[in-house]
């Protein structure tokens, strides 16, 4: 890989941290075969609770001495900063949750605690970014055309100390060609439909035609459980996506039909906001609880923390009906899922790693399902 004169002298740095992340860059650039870097809007850094990183990685964060150089958000904590003794919490996990996030605050990374980043600060088409939420990935490169590879939490947090990343995968036109037509069948939700896509084309980029038009908030359910079900970076959309027809059409092609999957546990959490949820759902979520009526089980919704304070009063006539919403985490990231028996959720991607990763069953269905089982 090429590296410039400046590249090269941050290789030889006396900083450890800027020396180890500049080798972390190279070494990934050399494996993908990457010819150069290029400079990053931004980079975002998932696997930061401490239920995921653990003492060595919490200890690892202490360590780093440098600073990021261009915007860099952290993904989801383990819990909400302020309201985690309301989620169960203990005071153990606390303390070195809190201290990850001073290692990172440290760092210069924004705590933003969100996977979706791109309600703070929207990147441009073409931008250049490294982000590591595989669902803040898929929106990044599908629904506004930035381009970004799927980096783990420690490429990423490299790539915001040096502000470049490796140029190979998704940063480059040619890979982001759709290889494989999916077409969903009507009444399909969204969610579902990445889901069941994913399964059946595992990380090929698909060129999705759906039977509506979709707004923005249904292509982020539809990618993050695309990208959690199959692995993929990215998709297009039929005349919703910006690259859509910057492509040959894929010959392969498969249906989505509109199939049962196999959930009938008895909820016990109603738990809506995989990915976070913007001003939009939180307003659709306030409707269908004055459609239904108050809470009556415990439903949690997760949000980040600016859209929260952004849209307070709502917030509050939401909690008025007995729901909570929480900042800074959410049920997969955070221990709190885990003393449940069965979760319900709108989000296909929750569907699918709460069962994985914190060994409870999950139970999908649409967010107004979702509300009515909350509300029964
Ligand atoms: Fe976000 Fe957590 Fe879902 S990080 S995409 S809400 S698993």
């Amino acid at each position: 890989m090429h590296l410039t004169k400046e590249e090269e002298r941050l290789l030889e740095s006396d900083n450890e941290t800027v020396r180890k992340c500049m080798e972390i860059l190279v070494a990934l650039g050399e494996i993908y075969g990457a010819e150069r870097l290029v400079e990053i809007r931004s980079a975002q850094i998932s696997g930061i609770s401490y239920d995921n990183i653990g003492d060595a990685g919490l200890e690892w964060l202490e360590s780093l001495k440098a600073k990021v150089v261009v915007r860099a958000y952290a993904n989801p904590a383990g819990l909400d900063t302020v309201r985690w003794r309301e989620m169960g919490i203990d005071s153990e996990f606390y303390e070195k949750q809190m201290r990850i996030i001073r290692a990172l605050d440290g760092l210069g990374v924004e705590i933003t605690l969100t996977c979706t980043p791109y309600y703070l600060d929207t990147p441009s088409f073409g931008d250049h970014l490294a982000w590591a939420e595989s669902s803040a990935v898929v929106y990044a490169n599908s629904v506004i055309g930035a381009r970004t590879n799927r980096e783990s939490g420690i490429s990423a947090l490299a790539a915001a100390i040096i502000g470049k990343t490796p140029m190979y995968g998704l940063h480059l036109k040619e890979n982001r060609a759709p290889q494989v037509r999916v077409i969903v069948e009507e009444g399909v939700n969204p969610a579902m439909a990445g889901y069941h896509a994913g399964k059946l084309i595992g990380g090929k980029i698909p060129l999705v035609e759906f039977p509506e038009r979709l707004s923005r908030d249904e292509l982020k359910w539809f990618g993050a459980s695309l990208a959690a079900s199959g692995g993929a970076g990215m998709f297009h959309a039929k005349e919703l996506t910006p690259e859509w027809d910057s492509f040959e059409i894929p010959e392969e092609s498969v249906v989505v039909e509109k199939g049962d999957v196999d959930s009938d546990c008895e909820p016990d959490l109603v738990a809506i906001g995989c990915p976070h949820t913007s001003a939009e759902e939180l307003r659709t979520v306030y409707s269908l609880l004055r459609k239904y009526g108050k809470v009556r089980r415990e439903m949690w919704i997760f949000s980040s923390r600016r859209v929260i304070e952004q849209n307070r009063e709502l917030v509050e006539k939401i909690e008025e009906m007995g729901a909570k919403v929480f900042a800074d985490t959410c049920m997969v990231v955070s221990p709190a899922s885990s003393r449940f028996e069965c979760v319900m959720v709108n989000s296909g991607k929750a569907f699918e790693y709460l069962p994985k990763l914190r060994g409870v069953n999950a139970r999908f269905g649409d967010l107004e399902e979702c509300v009515r089982w909350a509300t029964r």
